[in-house]
């Protein structure tokens, strides 16, 4: 039984995006991780053959169950071992054996197929996240390139030094490589599998795709300086930033899901963050002219999205109601549209970068393009000229990502920048060439006693209507009202 809730669980956790599938299990401490792991990869492999089945047989209604211990439990008994455990929901499926096998040969017949597998769309057969290399970022917090790369080796691993080219990534097993564009990646054969081992355990090295690695890499904030991750959990983006930052300065993270906040502080903590304050917030409610941001000059806007870029999520969308799917992508961008206006609007914001693991121009090209329009202060910044896949024309300034084109899971980052800060070109590690690494920065004055955990609610600190900041910033909003009617004219 302890294996089918754990199961429906992590099912759950993994489609709101909590985590991927195999962290999840690894880090679910349950006593059969293999089992479990195969039980969840099968079950989400067959998710929309499930569904179906259970759907047409009302098996919801009347049995009470919910959908992800529902797939579990069908996928074993049709699919899997035949529920050899279960215990009192063994009995509620047994009891609808006959109708669920029914709905699965009927299916069968309709496709014309004879194997359980046959069902499944070519795509899933050969899942494409079994081709993406195993990518690892290293935590400078806690070791270096080199100390990791030494420790593999001594592991048994064949070092095959700096890539050069996006082929070089094509890894054999036990083979790996530094990455071709940042600095402080390993890349490993796909597959390579790093959960059990010690440097994952200690917090030295984070298993993070490559184009997740992007947006923090970009920010590039100062140590020292005052950053706000917006949508921060789980927290693999702040672990980075935090990184770059050298643990100095302070880092707001804010994330409106209470359960995901408390994985990230288990991230942050393994992984010896220490500047962050967190908070169980709604970001578009954090007042911008509160005193305890006005010095914040980063932010890594990394809203909820589609996830049509992460190649485990993608499905066969062709029997979904398009209607449906326009309806939501217009709710996301609307939501990712007011977040970045919101971010937009702290008083000393120099840089933001947005991104998204979707690939849709809905949620990318067209939020900033409206951003844009809307804050006509702001500029794209135009990043890595050597990465091989652009933003969508007009918007070649900003960066996507594909399995094909990059090896990564599908991505889209924009660099936004405050006009008057253009010249400032010590800001700019997004210009540098493939090899070099971070710029280094002049170091501040070390702030991390802003370290403690905060899990409940920032106390806004918001002054009244009519302060003179707030005066100021109506008068910048009417400033910029007016740039706006005179270049929509
Ligand atoms: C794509 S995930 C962020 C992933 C994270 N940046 C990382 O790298 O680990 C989006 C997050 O936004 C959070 N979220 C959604 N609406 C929010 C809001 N209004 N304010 C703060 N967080 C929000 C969700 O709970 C979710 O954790």
């Amino acid at each position: 039984m302890a294996l089918y809730m754990k199961g429906a669980e992590i099912l759950e956790k993994a489609a709101n995006k909590q985590g991927a599938l195999k962290t999840l299990v690894y880090d679910s401490k349950f006593g059969n991780i293999k089992q479990l792991f195969a039980l969840v990869c099968e079950t989400q492999k067959f998710s929309a053959i499930l569904e179906e089945i259970i759907e047409s047989t009302r098996l919801l209604k009347q049995t009470k169950l919910r959908m992800p211990l529902a797939k579990v439990l069908v996928y074993d008994l049709l699919l899997g071992q035949g529920l050899k455990c279960g215990g009192s929901w063994k009995a509620v499926i047994m009891k609808h054996r006959s109708r669920l096998q029914a709905a699965l040969a009927r299916m069968k017949v309709k496709q014309k197929v004879s194997k359980n597998d046959d069902l499944l769309p070519d795509c899933v057969k050969r899942p494409a996240a079994d081709q993406l290399p195993r990518y690892v970022r290293v935590n400078t917090l806690k070791t270096t390139v080199e100390d990791v790369v030494d420790y593999m080796k001594r592991d048994g691993l064949f070092y095959l030094g700096q890539a050069s080219r996006l082929d070089d990534l094509t890894l054999k097993t036990k083979e790996f490589m530094r990455d071709i564009h940042l600095p402080e990646l390993l890349v490993f054969a796909p597959k390579t599998d790093f959960h059990d081992h010690f440097l994952y355990k200690a917090g030295h090295i984070i298993l993070q795709d490559k184009a997740s690695c992007l947006p923090a890499y970009l920010l590039n904030p100062a140590p020292g300086s005052h950053v706000i991750d917006a949508c921060a959990a789980p927290g693999n983006k702040s672990s980075h930033l935090a990184a770059i930052m050298k643990n100095k300065g302070r880092l707001f993270a804010f994330d409106l899901d209470a359960k995901r906040l408390a994985t990230m502080s288990t991230l942050l903590l393994r992984t010896g963050i220490s500047c962050q304050q967190l908070a169980n917030q709604d970001f578009l409610k954090v007042d911008p002219d509160s005193p305890q941001y006005k010095d914040v000059e980063y932010i890594l806007l990394d809203p909820s999205c589609s996830g049509s870029g992460m190649v485990c999520l993608q499905e066969d969308t062709s029997s979904v109601d398009q209607e449906k799917i326009q309806a939501r992508l217009a709710s996301l961008a609307s939501f990712q549209l007011k977040c970045l206006n919101h971010g937009l609007s702290f008083p000393q914001l120099k840089r933001l970068v947005y991104s998204t693991c979707s690939v849709h121009s809905q949620e990318n090209e067209e939020v900033v393009t409206a951003c844009l329009q809307q804050n006509p202060g702001f500029r794209l910044v135009p990043v890595l000229p050597q990465w091989p896949e652009r933003g969508l024309e007009p918007l070649t300034q900003c960066l996507r990502a594909s399995i094909t084109k990059t090896r990564t899971h599908g991505f889209f980052v924009a660099l936004l920048e405050k006009q008057s800060d253009t010249g400032n070109k010590e800001q700019e590690p997004v210009l540098q060439k493939s090899s070099s690494r971070c710029q280094k920065r002049p170091a501040a004055p070390d702030e991390s006693e802003a370290s403690e955990l905060e899990d409940t609610q920032t106390p806004t600190t918001g002054q009244a209507d009519g302060t003179p900041a707030k005066r100021k910033r109506k008068r910048k909003k009417k400033k910029k009202k007016k740039q706006m009617k005179e270049a929509m004219e």
